[in-house]
């Protein structure tokens, strides 16, 4: 059990609420990460505060003209009735051009069109509901976000295996991947995966894309039932060519009759809405009927009825309104440029640095962070930057992410100025 939740469990149970807790309840807790991480450097007041996962131009949210001049537009019926659970059909369907439009592919292969959650969280919660319990064994990514351990291990009572992003040589290669995917004995696996990757911001080319696919089908060729769970939280913040511009779930769609693709995708960084909490869950199994579809979809509407009961109506009717004014692709492009432009800064100027110095860029191309391997101590380092103004986040002991997302272009020299004499100072 996580130690925070064992020092939880220390405290209640000087009453007897401890003895109250299920055993979910006594696992969970909330981990002195990203978000915390977070909140302290903006009780900090940090003027650099490259921290959090959003775009903010200037310390301002980057988002749509829409709604700067907004007075309002929907009806008060559009704002305050009660969400269908699956969503509003309207957008739902939007949802399902846009997936189809950036993933052409799509268009010929029976998928589900999206329901709508609160956020991408809860849908990643309900595919961990649908899919997992404590029999259940989770690959996720190795570095990953730091919630989903929270949600699949601590919540759900699955068990976690990493697979690492990167090999020995600092390379994406999904050979490295197959020890740990073949060696499940379970007849079902559910594996986790994540482009553009949070922390480090890698998206593979087509073919590596293909080589994942290759590998999950070799699985379902041998009778085992895959579950593949696609975190699009980032998608379409694609900074190099390189960079597979279709999604995962693409790919996996019309594969095997054995492998479901569960995608989990959103607005909030999407459509620059972050605060709205609405994401999206879709499927796609080859194969699958329509009466099939329809009844995982009522599956997953008993996953949304009994956590949200539905999602906020008025964030839905706002998104409808913003996604078909005219504005919408020029803002959505705009955030995309200025986040390749930052990621270009970055990656410069990290390259004007020492090079046997004590920090190692890890693979990026894409969304909203580097991360850099740290020789020393990472939490400590944090928190000598952190006194000099500067925030990021210390993923590990040896693990620190740079969100450029939430910084403007020129405080990114700055930030990796003293990262790299903060190394120096903590060398000494
Ligand atoms: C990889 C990843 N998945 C999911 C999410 C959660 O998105 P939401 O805020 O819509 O729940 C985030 C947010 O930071 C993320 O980084």
């Amino acid at each position: 059990m996580n130690k925070i939740a064992q020092q939880l469990n220390e405290t209640l149970k000087e009453s007897g609420v401890y003895h109250m807790l299920s055993s979910s309840g006594k696992r969970l807790y909330f981990p002195h990460g990203i978000v915390s991480q977070s909140q302290q450097a903006t009780e900090a007041g940090c003027q650099y505060n490259a921290t959090a996962g959003v775009a903010l131009e200037d310390h301002h949210y980057i988002t749509h003209p829409y709604f700067s001049g907004f007075s309002c537009d929907i009806s008060s019926d559009q704002m305050v009735k009660y969400a269908p659970t699956t969503g509003s059909a309207e957008l739902r369907k939007l949802w399902d051009a846009h997936l189809m439009e950036a993933n052409p592919s799509l268009k010929d292969v029976s998928h589900s069109l999206p329901v709508v959650t609160g956020g991408i969280t809860h849908a990643l919660s309900i595919a961990a509901s649908l899919f997992t319990d404590e029999s259940t064994t989770v690959l996720i990514p190795s570095p990953c976000w730091d919630n989903y351990p929270l949600v699949f291990e601590d919540n759900r009572g699955a068990h976690l295996r990493h697979y690492q992003m990167f090999d020995e040589h600092d390379c994406f290669t999904v050979e490295s991947w197959q020890e740990q995917f073949l060696s499940i004995d379970s007849d079902v696996i559910v594996a986790l995966f994540n482009f553009p990757h949070n922390p480090t911001g890698f998206t593979p080319d087509q073919s590596q894309m293909m080589q994942i696919a290759g590998l999950l089908k070799s699985l379902a060729l041998k009778g085992k039932k895959i579950v593949a769970i696609v975190d699009d939280a980032y998608f379409g913040l694609f900074h190099t060519v390189d960079c597979s511009p279709f999604s995962l779930f693409s790919y996996l769609a019309d594969l095997h009759e054995n492998i479901l693709a569960v995608k989990c995708d959103g607005a909030t960084k999407e459509s620059l809405v972050w605060g709205f909490r609405v994401g999206f869950i879709t499927y796609a199994n080859k194969g699958l009927t329509e009466a099939g579809y329809e009844a995982l979809l009522e599956k997953t509407k008993g996953a949304v009825r009994t956590s949200i009961s539905s999602a906020s109506m008025v964030s839905q009717s706002l998104l409808i309104n913003v996604m078909k004014s005219e504005s919408y692709p020029h803002s959505v492009q705009r955030v995309k440029d200025i986040m390749r432009r930052r990621y270009e800064r970055i990656v410069n100027c990290i390259d004007t640095y020492d090079h046997a110095s004590r920090f190692t860029m890890l693979p990026a191309n894409s969304g909203y962070f580097i991360s850099l391997r740290y020789e020393g101590n990472a939490y400590d380092l944090r928190l000598s930057l952190l006194k000099e103004g500067i925030a990021v986040i210390a993923l590990d002991e040896h693990l620190i992410r740079i969100a450029y997302s939430s910084v403007d272009d020129h405080m990114i020299e700055h930030i990796v100025k003293k990262l790299f004499e903060g190394d120096c100072i903590d060398g000494n």
